[in-house]
């Protein structure tokens, strides 16, 4: 199983280009099973999560082409299968995404339960919710979601009792087809849905309100095609950040959308790093400081990122002073603690709360990555700590960071794969 080894304790400098967001790239291509005519999408990161996207919509059936720019283009005029099989779906939950498309579009899905994943049990009740409000015809059989709408969907007016971004993304798909009005209230207003929204848009939807927490979609009869370039990766950018901060360095980050990291900003800022943003760079210098410890508490967005948290507590664990992170979206999603404790950090965990007294260095250590952005958060303390890090199990981490090692390396990181 692959590694990475990392020899801690040198400041970041450089400048490093940030990809095409993987929460953008999964819904808009599963989204392409709307369009009637060929759509092309660009700048899709390199990830494994995409990778498993494509082979899904390629099982069913769907002509998917890559061209030597790495841009996709994606037919769905020999669709030929409705199935989204457990083997695909345990890997990654978002393969749900294809539930609302399919029903839509086809009047049939099957979708295989997601079942529980390492930050959480993570249900879906609220996806089959909505398309139940819309008309179809929903059954739980054999581990799988029997979805079926022969007439299509209609319209409907529909409340998430909580925010979900996966929930607002596969009704607001659905309801692009659907007859009549939808109007999605308490809905997630993630820069991510925003970007389905216009790719939606541009193939011909009528949606109002993205960004908003209701969104109102007429249905229309048919999408066409086009060309689309996915949104730059806000987590990817505010990971980077991080990176330079706690490794007493200075960064540029290129090809990101600043205004979709401004409360990690803030936080960073508070934290003691000197930062300048232009339309789409956003430069951090921490040179010679050790950071100041922040509080931090997960919300929706324009909230923190849950998907920010893990990176913060590895900088609050060499940070000067006492800080709490409040985790509100995922129940079990502290599992780089017991790493970061390997490491040396102080860390003690309350309920949903970590509490961390900072401390001047930690120390390198053979860990092991359980989640997405644990993983990242480990890379963080190694690149940070006095020594060795060595992280076993990376294939998480290769889920939602492109070439992360390579990227890093540019930095003046001293990290490798090992095999
Ligand atoms: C998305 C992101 C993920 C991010 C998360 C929260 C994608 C592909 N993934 O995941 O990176 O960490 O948002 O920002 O975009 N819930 C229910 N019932 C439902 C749906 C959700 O109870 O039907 C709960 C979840 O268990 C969780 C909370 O709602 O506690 C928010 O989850 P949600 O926003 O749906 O997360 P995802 O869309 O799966």
């Amino acid at each position: 199983m692959e590694k990475l080894h990392i020899q801690g304790g040198i400041p970041l400098r450089g400048e490093v280009h940030i990809s095409g967001a993987k929460n953008a790239a999964l819904p808009i291509l599963t989204a392409s099973l709307l369009a009637y005519e060929p759509v092309k999408i660009k700048n899709l990161p390199h990830l494994q999560d995409v990778t498993t996207i494509i082979e899904l919509l390629g099982l069913m059936g769907v002509d998917v082409t890559l061209d030597e720019s790495c841009e996709v283009e994606i037919d769905t005029r020999n669709i030929s299968s409705f199935i989204a099989p457990y083997e695909l779906v345990k890997t990654m939950r978002a393969s749900i995404l294809v539930l609302g498309p399919l029903l839509t579009r086809y009047g049939s899905a099957d979708v295989s339960l997601p079942g529980g994943c390492a930050i959480g049990t993570r249900p879906v009740d609220l996806h089959i919710n909505g398309l139940q409000a819309m008309g179809a015809d929903i059954m739980l059989k054999e581990g799988y979601i029997r979805a079926r709408a022969p007439e299509g969907l209609k319209g409907a007016s529909f409340t998430f009792n909580l925010v979900t971004v996966t929930g607002t993304e596969n009704l607001m798909m659905a309801a692009v087809l659907a007859k009549g009005q939808t109007v999605l209230h308490n809905a997630a207003r993630e820069p991510e849905v925003i970007d389905l929204a216009n790719f939606l848009l541009m193939l011909g939807a009528d949606i109002q309100g993205a960004g908003t927490d209701t969104i109102v979609i007429n249905g229309v009869d048919r999408l066409s095609g086009g060309s689309y370039s996915i949104l730059p990766d806000r987590i990817e950018a505010g990971t980077y950040l991080v990176a330079a901060a706690i490794t007493g360095g200075k960064i540029k980050l290129t090809h990101v959308r600043p205004d979709t990291l401004t409360v990690v900003i803030e936080k960073l800022r508070l934290g003691g790093a000197d930062i300048e943003v232009g339309d789409d760079w956003i430069s951090l210098d921490m040179t010679n400081k050790r950071p100041k410890a922040v509080d931090i508490m997960t919300a929706p967005y324009p909230g923190f990122a849950t998907d920010m948290q893990a990176q913060f507590l590895a900088l609050n664990s060499i940070a000067d002073g006492e800080s709490r992170i409040v985790e509100n979206i995922f129940e079990n999603r502290f599992m780089h603690i017991q790493e970061l404790h390997r490491m040396g950090a102080k860390i003690q965990l309350q309920g949903n709360t970590a509490i961390c007294q900072g401390i001047p260095k930690l120390t390198g250590a053979p860990l092991m990555a359980t989640d997405l952005r644990a993983s990242a958060s480990l890379v963080l303390a190694g690149l940070a700590a006095e020594g060795k890090t060595i992280i076993d199990r990376i294939y998480h981490i290769d889920r939602g960071y492109e070439r992360i090692e390579e990227k890093l390396a540019q930095l003046g990181a001293k990290i490798k794969r090992v095999s």
